[in-house]
């Protein structure tokens, strides 16, 4: 096999190993994709400031998000249907994670559940809600997270209609699989995958199938996304929410200042510039782009992260010059687990951390909490 050196090395081999409807669910973005490009593209023209004759050892990528401590800023994002990219893939992730010393975010729409996740790979992991309109529901889910012991609770607030991806439509995306011929045909040559699916019972939503009553079969996310999730959700919600959690609250998919401020006032830990890795409002602007004019609004009111285009740890470095004290990586480790399970998150958090503390070192620096702007070259930068 070959040596795997980059992230995009993980990708090209999921590419291979996962099925055809779920590696193109996490490789999309709505409509058109142009925001889904730019998060990335975005990244590339910022430049670093090259230093040399500085003490270069030894380096530390330490520092905490929402209080906790982590090895580097870059925790796993919550990304949907993560146990379809490689059977029991949720458990899988927060076991690398826990590892490697960074937060994982288990999604509401996971395959394994919030129990089974704590059962198999310990407390301590993040939990990102959904709010449907079944508010006993959520309630009961934040209930659940908070009895798990999830260090965190990850409010998205950008899902609550779904973005249209093409490639969903056409794949007739679906958890599990329909039988049909095409995903059969597809099935034949993911021989990895489908021993992993033989030999797991995790193969439906577990934190919903079983938990709301009437749905056994909501194996079609868009439909039941469209029936359940809640379009009305506003800032009462989220003061509802933080009570009812008590804990750490992180509120993502900011992108205007005007939201960044209410979310202030909301009185959350932290906000994460986010749109949602492009799946959601085609033609926003990149997240790296919005990330310093959210950062000038809030000041250190309250904890600033992103996602959104983070493919390497100098895309780390870079939002974390910018302000970010944190960052996620979605498809990133996603890539790894459809690649490698366990041993591919490993292998992206380790690809990760290497060029983070490289980059911060050539960039004259051992101590990442000693980083700001100043490693950026001016006027290569995006400003507020
Ligand atoms: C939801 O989690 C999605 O982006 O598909």
């Amino acid at each position: 096999m070959t040596v795997i050196t980059c992230i995009e090395d993980l990708r090209q081999l999921a590419r291979r190993r996962v099925p055809r409807m779920f590696y193109d669910y996490a490789d999309s973005g709505a409509w058109t994709e142009s925001t889904y490009r730019a998060n990335q593209e975005d990244f590339q023209p910022i430049r670093l400031r090259q230093r040399v004759a500085v003490p270069m050892e030894p380096r530390s990528t330490r520092t905490t998000m929402v209080g906790q401590p982590v090895t580097m800023p870059v925790a796993l994002a919550p990304t949907g249907l993560t146990g379809m990219q490689h059977a029991d893939g949720e458990i899988l992730a927060a076991r690398a994670a826990r590892r490697f010393g960074v937060p994982f975010t288990l999604s509401t729409m996971s395959i394994c559940s919030i129990e089974d996740v704590a059962e198999h790979a310990g407390p301590g992991f993040w939990f990102q809600l959904y709010v449907m309109r079944d508010r006993d529901f959520v309630g009961r889910l934040i209930d659940r997270a908070k009895a798990a012991g999830c260090g965190a609770l990850v409010l998205t607030l950008d899902l609550q209609i779904l973005g249209q991806r093409h490639k969903d439509l056409k794949n007739g995306l679906s958890a599990p699989p329909k039988p049909t011929l095409a995903n059969l045909l597809n099935l034949a040559t993911k021989p990895r995958w489908c021993w992993g699916m033989l030999r797991t019972p995790r193969r439906q939503f577990g934190n919903i199938v079983g938990h709301v009553k009437g749905v056994d079969d909501m194996s079609s996310l868009s439909a039941w996304t469209q029936q359940q999730f809640d379009p009305t959700l506003n800032w009462r919600d989220v003061e509802w929410i933080k009570n009812r959690w008590g804990g750490k609250l992180i509120l993502k998919g900011i992108m205007d200042p005007e939201d960044a401020r209410l979310a202030v006032e909301s009185g959350a830990d932290a906000l994460v510039v986010s749109n949602h890795g492009g799946r959601q409002l085609d033609g926003a602007e990149s997240a790296i782009r919005a990330l310093p004019r959210i950062v000038e609004a809030v000041g250190d009111r309250i904890e600033v992260h992103m996602d959104s285009g983070i493919r390497s740890g100098q895309d780390v470095l870079k939002a974390w010059a910018l302000g970010a004290r944190g960052t996620y990586i979605g498809r990133a480790f996603l890539w790894g687990l459809g690649a490698m399970g366990e041993a591919g998150v490993t292998k992206a958090l380790e690809i990760i951390h290497k060029e983070l503390e490289l980059t911060m070192a050539f960039t004259g620096h051992t101590d990442i909490e000693k980083v700001d702007r100043s490693i950026l070259i001016p006027g290569t930068f995006p400003t507020a």
